[in-house]
C-alpha cells in the first residue's frame, strides 16, 4: 500500500488531476498496485478564504507519505509569486527534493519541429538553488541594508548587503547562489543517473561565459564527478542550448541545468515534442518525499472547459510508479499514452477535438484491456 497525498491545487489542476487518478484506479483494478490517497486543499481558494500557503500542518501530512501528486498553482486574482514561491517551492525546499527530473521524447507526427528524427532526453534539473533562494530585495533611494536570511535543509545561509549608490534610484536584486555541497550531492545524482539508465555523455548546461563565479564553480564539481565516474561531459551555454534543441535534439540524451535554465528550457523542450501539455515532471529527494506533477502550470486561459491536456498529468504518475520501484507499470502507462495519441484522440492542444475526459478515459480503458 503506498501513501499517496494528492494536491489538485488551482486552475487546470485539478481536471489534469483527476485524470491521472483514472489512471491509477484502472490500475488498481487490474494489477496488484495499491494506495491510500489523502487529497489537501493547498491552493489559491484556501489562499483567499484563510490566506494560508503551505502549513506545517499541511508539511506534516507530507512528510508522512510515500510520494505525493501535484496539479499546479497559480491564480490571476493572488499577485504574482505569493502562491508559486508559498506553496510550490516551499514543497520542492522544505521537503529537500533537489532534483526535478523531466523526460521529453517525440511523439510521431505532433513534434514541432521539420527535423522528424526521433529524439528521448532526461533533463535533470538543480531544484533547491540558483535564483531560486529567494535572496532578492530592493534598496529604495540608491541606499541601505538588506539581511538576508536562507533556509535549507543542507545549510543556513545569512547574508548582509549594504549599499550605497551614487544617485537616488531605487536598486532591486534577486541573487543566484550555488553551494558547493548543493551542486556535489546534485551532480552524483546525474552521474549515478546516467550509469543507472546507460548514458555515457552528459550534457551540462550554463552561463559560464558570464555569471563566472556561479558557474565556474558549478563547472569544476561537474568535471571532477564526471573523471569519478568516467562519463564525458559536453558543456553548453544556455543560449546555444536553446538553438540546439531546435536544431538537433536527436544529439542529447541527458542534459543537467541550474535551476532557472532547467526551468525555461524544459517549456522549450515540452513544446518540440508538440505541447507543453505533454510533460511530466517529478521532484526527487533520494532520500525523502518524491513529488510529481505536470510540468505546465494553472492555464487560467483554458481552465474549466475540459480542454487541457492531462498526458502531462498522467506521465507524472507513471514517473511516481517507476520512483516508487514499479518500471513495468509506468511502461503500460506510457503505452496506453502512445495507443491515444495514435488514435488521434487529442485535445486542442495537438490539434484535436477530443475533451480532457476523454484522453484519460482512452488511457484507463487500453490499462484495462492489457
Ligand atoms: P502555463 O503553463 O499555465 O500555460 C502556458 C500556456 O500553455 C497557456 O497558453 C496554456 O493554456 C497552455 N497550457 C498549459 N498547460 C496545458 C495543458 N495541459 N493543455 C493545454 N494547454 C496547456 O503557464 P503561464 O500561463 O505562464 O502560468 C499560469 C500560472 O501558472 C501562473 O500563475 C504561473 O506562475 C503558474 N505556474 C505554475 C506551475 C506549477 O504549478 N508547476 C508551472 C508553471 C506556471
Ligand atoms: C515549474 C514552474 C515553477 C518553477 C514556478 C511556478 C515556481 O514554472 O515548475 O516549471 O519555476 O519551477
Ligand atoms: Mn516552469
Amino acid at each position: 500500500m503506498f501513501k499517496v497525498a494528492v494536491i489538485p491545487g488551482d486552475g487546470i489542476g485539478p481536471e489534469v488531476v483527476s485524470e491521472g487518478l483514472k489512471i491509477l484506479d484502472a490500475l488498481e483494478e487490474t494489477t496488484s498496485l495499491r494506495t491510500r490517497r489523502t487529497q489537501l486543499d493547498v491552493g489559491s481558494s484556501r489562499f483567499l478564504r484563510s490566506g494560508e500557503l503551505l502549513t506545517e500542518e499541511d508539511l506534516s501530512i507530507l512528510i508522512k507519505q510515500d510520494a505525493i501528486f501535484f496539479g499546479s498553482i497559480g491564480d490571476p486574482r493572488v499577485p504574482t509569486g505569493i502562491l508559486e514561491k508559498g506553496i510550490l517551492l516551499a514543497i520542492r525546499t522544505r521537503l529537500d527534493q533537489f532534483v526535478n527530473l523531466r523526460p521529453i521524447r517525440s511523439w510521431g507526427d505532433y513534434s514541432r519541429l521539420k527535423n522528424d528524427k526521433p529524439f528521448n532526453i532526461t533533463f535533470l534539473r538543480e531544484n533547491t538553488e540558483d535564483f531560486y533562494m529567494g535572496a532578492g530585495g530592493i534598496f529604495e533611494g540608491g541606499k541601505g541594508r538588506v539581511p538576508l536570511k536562507i533556509k535549507r535543509a543542507l545549510y543556513d545561509l545569512e547574508m548582509d548587503l549594504n549599499a550605497l549608490s551614487s544617485n537616488q534610484d531605487d536598486y532591486a536584486f534577486e541573487i543566484g547562489v550555488l553551494s558547493r555541497k548543493g551542486i556535489e550531492r546534485f551532480a552524483d545524482y546525474v552521474m549515478s543517473h546516467a550509469k543507472r539508465t546507460g548514458q555515457e555523455r552528459v550534457t551540462v548546461v550554463d552561463k559560464a561565459n558570464v555569471c563566472t563565479n556561479l558557474y565556474g564553480l558549478w563547472r569544476d564539481v561537474f568535471r571532477d564527478r564526471a573523471k569519478r565516474n568516467s562519463i564525458d561531459l559536453e558543456f553548453v551555454f544556455v543560449d546555444s542550448m536553446a538553438m540546439a534543441l531546435i536544431r538537433n535534439p536527436e544529439h542529447f540524451g541527458m542534459i543537467a541545468t541550474p535551476n532557472m535554465f532547467g526551468d525555461i528550457l524544459t517549456d522549450l523542450g515540452a513544446e518540440i515534442q508538440g505541447s507543453l501539455g505533454l510533460s511530466a515532471s517529478g521532484n526527487i529527494n533520494p532520500f525523502g518525499v518524491p513529488m510529481f506533477e505536470p510540468v505546465h502550470g494553472s492555464a487560467p486561459d483554458i481552465a474549466g472547459r475540459n480542454r487541457a491536456n492531462p498526458i502531462g498529468a498522467i506521465l507524472a504518475v507513471k514517473l511516481m510508479l517507476e520512483h516508487l520501484g514499479m518500471p513495468n507499470l509506468g511502461n503500460m502507462i506510457e503505452d496506453g499514452v502512445e495507443h491515444t495519441i495514435e488514435k488521434g484522440i487529442v485535445t486542442p492542444d495537438l490539434g484535436g477535438t477530443s475533451t480532457t475526459f476523454e484522453v484519460g478515459d482512452s488511457v484507463a480503458e487500453f490499462l484495462r484491456s492489457v
